[in-house]
């Protein structure tokens, strides 16, 4: 063998098969062979396990598959390179010209764009209604043909908790499949209703750490292989590389989310009593219209905290700029806290009255709690607060 040939073909290194790493090494690599064509055959055929083609399978993304199934309570999953390309994918694969998704105001942006502009052009019609509004539910299930329901809760940015029970129910008995973008509650959470199918972005509490982004759809297994089927035309895979650092974020999902949760409590007990603070958003005060169907459905309540500030946009702006610990920034569920103002909490294609149901005002502010000491977190928002209306 020369070198070039060498360099290509480099030594292979046989673990004892009683001599195993403890954390599953990285499969970073796009193929994997039998050694006959016969055996390679029997695989395409499902008539034994193996991997191929990292496009349509992985080792380090099984691993991670199957972790969040389970965690969810379900028994498959598929990964994608984004939270959204999970939403988008699920979407165009589950519907066909003709269907009718229902839909809400308070859904994320991208997922609004979506089911309006993308399944819309491909001959998807849809309703928008408020996640609130179980009469209309109720009656668009009963007098549509709808194909699915698409939903979240807690809601971005204001918190608004569906009535999971109330959809699921009136979904079934309508026949349409429901899916929960499940991002927000965690994969701890709402596993126990019978919901469909449900979407997470890997890029919040799962990576947990800013530095990665990736997306999950969970489901039965059938639902899944039907949808294996055309996400592997699709294509929008996740690397063997981020599906490594997302499974290692994984470890310490719970201890974040906890002291995540115990943050957001402080920080929204701090806010709710302060003077200049018209109105807290956090599912697990007291005080929020839907506290106690959060407690009935939900563990722990998250680590989004809204909250409306006595003043418009000059004031969120300076309040947010003077926040030491909290960056302005995209995104949530990592371990440092941020801050997003109104100016840059999207919805600005919503007409009056959704802007109306959708409860964000010129001074709203969005925060996410991190890991940081409560302490800190308070004081930084106290001196925020008072340098804002100097
Ligand atoms: C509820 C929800 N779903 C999906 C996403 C999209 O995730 P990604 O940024 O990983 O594409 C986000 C991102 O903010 C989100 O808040």
């Amino acid at each position: 063998m020369k070198n070039p040939t060498l360099v290509n073909h480099p030594p292979v290194v046989q673990l004892p098969t009683d001599n195993r790493p403890l954390v599953a090494p990285i499969y970073q690599s796009v193929k994997f062979s039998f050694d006959d064509v016969g055996q390679t055959t029997r695989m395409f055929r499902g008539e034994r396990d193996g991997f191929f083609y990292s496009r349509s399978s992985n080792p380090t993304l099984r691993q991670l598959e199957l972790l969040l199934a389970e965690l969810q309570g379900r028994d498959d999953c598929l990964l994608t390179g984004s939270g959204v390309a999970a939403i988008a994918a699920c979407l165009l694969s589950l519907c066909k010209q003709g269907d009718h998704v229902l839909l809400f105001v308070e859904s994320y942006g991208p997922t609004r764009y979506l089911v309006q502009n993308l399944l819309g052009r491909y001959g998807v019609t849809h309703s928008m209604l408020s996640i609130e509004d179980l009469a209309g539910i109720e009656r668009v299930l009963r007098e549509v043909p709808i194909r699915l329901v698409v939903f979240e809760s807690p809601t971005n940015p204001v918190t608004k908790i569906a009535d999971i029970e109330h959809l699921v129910s009136r979904a079934r008995e309508a026949g349409c499949l429901t899916v929960l973008d499940n991002t927000f509650a965690g994969f701890h959470n709402h596993g126990n209703y019978a919901i469909d199918i449900f979407l997470h972005s890997l890029t919040k509490y799962a990576s947990g750490h800013g530095d990665v982004m990736g997306g999950a759809i969970i489901a039965r297994h059938e639902l899944i292989e039907r949808m294996r089927k055309d996400l592997v035309s699709m294509g929008p895979t996740l690397d063997p590389h981020a599906a490594f650092l997302i499974q290692r974020g994984m470890r310490s999902y719970f201890l974040r989310y906890e002291r995540q949760c115990a943050n957001a409590l402080r920080v929204s007990r701090f806010l709710a009593d302060h003077a200049r603070v018209k109105r807290v958003f956090y599912p697990g005060l007291k005080s929020h219209p839907q506290h106690l169907l959060a407690q009935k459905q939900m563990r722990d309540f998250g680590s989004v905290v809204t909250f409306e500030l006595d003043g418009g946009y000059p004031i969120v702006g300076k309040f947010s700029e003077a926040l030491r610990y909290f960056a302005i920034a995209a995104s949530v569920g990592s371990t440092e806290s941020l801050v997003m103002p109104s100016q840059l909490l999207g919805g600005t294609e919503f007409n009056s009255a959704e802007r109306t149901l959708s409860l964000i005002t010129a001074g709203t502010v969005r925060l996410s709690i991190g890991i940081e000491d409560a302490d800190d977190l308070v004081d930084d928002l106290r001196q925020a607060l008072e340098g804002a209306f100097i």
